[in-house]
C-alpha cells in the first residue's frame, strides 16, 4: 500500500463539513488493523499547529485547539493500530527541512501560489506588507511535511492542489541537483462524500463558525443546537424536496446532509420525503444528524475526560514520527553537503 500523509490546521472547532469531507475519509482510508511491531505507517495523519500561526493567533487557545482537534480526531475513530497521529511540532524535522527547502524553492513560485494571491488580493497594500512571511512561506512547510515521510499519495481538496504540485516540483528539483533523495508524491482527490455547505447560506462552503454561527453545526453540538440550526436553514421557494444545486441550494444541502449521515442516495431520500413538507424533512435530517453524531460525541467525552491519555498517544505518535522523519532528514542535509555532525 502506498503511504499517506495528510495535516489539518487546528483553528476553530471542527464541525460537519470537516467531519463529513476529511476526517471521516481519513478514518476509513486507516488499514487493516496491526499488532504495533507489524505497524507499517501507511496511513499518516499530522494536527499542522506550525500552520495554524501564520495568521495572528492567541497562545493559550492555540494549546487548547491543538488538544481538542487531536482529541476530537481519536474520537472520530483514528486508531493507535492503524494509523500515526502527531503534533507537527512535536517532530522538529519539520521546522529543519523547511529551512532547507526554503533555499531550493524560489520567491516566485510562491508569490504564485493562489492562496498567497488571494490574501494579498483581499487585503489593502498596508495589510499585505504585514502578512508574516511565515505566512508567505506556508507552502514550504507543507512540502516538507509531505516529503519527510517519503510519502506517496496526499488526499487533499482542491484548494491544496497547488501546494502538491510545489511539494512535487521541489522533490523533482533538489533530487535533480544533489542526486535521488525524495520520493515524488502526488495528490489524490478522493471521491467528495459531501460537500456540506452553510445552512443560512447555501452557496457557501459550511466554514468557520465564527463567521456563521448559524450556519454551521459543529460536531460538538447538543441535541438542541442541532436541531435550532437546521430547522432555521434557509430553504427555497416552492414546497418539493428534489436535489438541484441551482435552483434549490438549501433543500439539496440539507438532502446531501441527509444522505451522508444515513448513507442513503440523494435518489433514495428524495423518494423517501417525496410530497413530505419541509418541515418534516427538517426534523428527519436533525434528528439523523443528531444520532450520526452521539457516538463521536460520546467518545470525545470519555476521551476529553483523561486528557493524559490523548497525550500519551500523541508522545507515542511524535516517537514515531521522529523515527521515520530523522533519517530522511539526514539524507537530505547530506545530499545538500551540511558537514555531517560527529557524536563527540
Ligand atoms: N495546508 C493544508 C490545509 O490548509 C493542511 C496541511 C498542512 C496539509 N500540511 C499538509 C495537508 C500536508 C496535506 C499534507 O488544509
Amino acid at each position: 500500500m502506498a503511504r499517506v500523509f495528510s495535516g489539518i490546521k487546528p483553528t476553530g472547532d471542527m464541525h460537519l463539513g470537516n467531519y463529513l469531507g476529511a476526517v471521516r475519509r481519513w478514518v476509513d482510508s486507516q488499514p487493516a488493523p496491526a499488532t504495533p511491531e507489524a505497524r507499517q505507517h501507511e496511513a499518516i495523519f499530522c494536527v499542522v499547529d506550525l500552520h495554524a500561526i501564520t495568521m495572528p493567533w492567541d497562545p493559550a487557545e492555540l494549546t487548547e485547539s491543538t488538544l481538542r482537534l487531536a482529541t476530537m480526531l481519536m474520537a472520530a475513530g483514528l486508531e493507535e493500530d492503524r494509523s500515526l497521529l502527531f503534533v507537527q511540532s512535536h517532530v522538529r524535522a519539520h521546522a529543519e527541512l523547511t529551512w532547507l527547502l526554503n533555499c531550493v524553492a524560489s520567491f516566485g513560485e510562491l508569490r504564485r501560489m493562489t492562496q498567497f494571491k488571494d490574501k494579498s488580493a483581499k487585503q489593502g497594500d498596508g495589510e499585505v506588507e504585514s502578512l508574516t512571511v511565515g505566512f508567505f512561506d506556508y507552502p514550504v512547510l507543507m512540502v516538507s511535511d509531505i516529503l519527510l515521510y517519503d510519502t506517496a499519495e496526499v488526499p487533499v481538496g482542491d484548494d491544496q492542489r497547488q501546494h502538491v504540485e510545489l511539494a512535487r516540483d521541489v522533490a523533482i528539483r533538489f533530487n535533480s541537483r544533489f542526486g535521488d533523495t525524495f520520493v515524488v508524491p502526488k495528490a489524490v482527490f478522493p471521491p467528495i462524500g459531501a460537500r456540506v455547505m452553510d445552512l443560512q447560506r447555501p452557496d457557501a462552503k459550511m466554514s468557520k463558525s465564527e463567521d456563521s454561527p448559524q450556519g454551521t453545526i459543529l460536531v460538538l453540538d447538543d441535541p438542541k443546537a442541532i436541531e435550532r440550526k437546521i430547522k432555521s436553514a434557509v430553504t427555497d421557494s416552492g414546497s418539493e424536496i428534489r436535489h438541484d444545486r441551482d435552483e434549490k441550494p438549501g433543500v439539496s444541502n440539507l438532502i446531501e446532509i441527509y444522505g451522508a449521515v444515513t448513507g442513503a442516495s440523494i435518489a433514495d431520500v428524495e423518494k423517501e420525503f417525496d410530497g413530505k413538507q419541509y418541515g418534516v424533512f427538517k426534523v428527519a435530517v436533525a434528528d439523523a444528524v443528531v444520532e450520526f453524531l452521539r457516538p463521536v460525541q460520546a467518545r470525545y467525552a470519555q476521551l476529553a475526560a483523561d486528557p493524559g491519555e490523548v497525550e500519551r498517544r500523541l508522545a507515542v505518535g511524535a516517537d514515531a514520527a521522529t523515527a521515520l522523519a530523522d533519517p530522511v532528514l539526514a539524507r537530505a542535509t547530506r545530499a545538500a553537503g551540511l558537514l555531517p555532525r560527529r557524536s563527540a
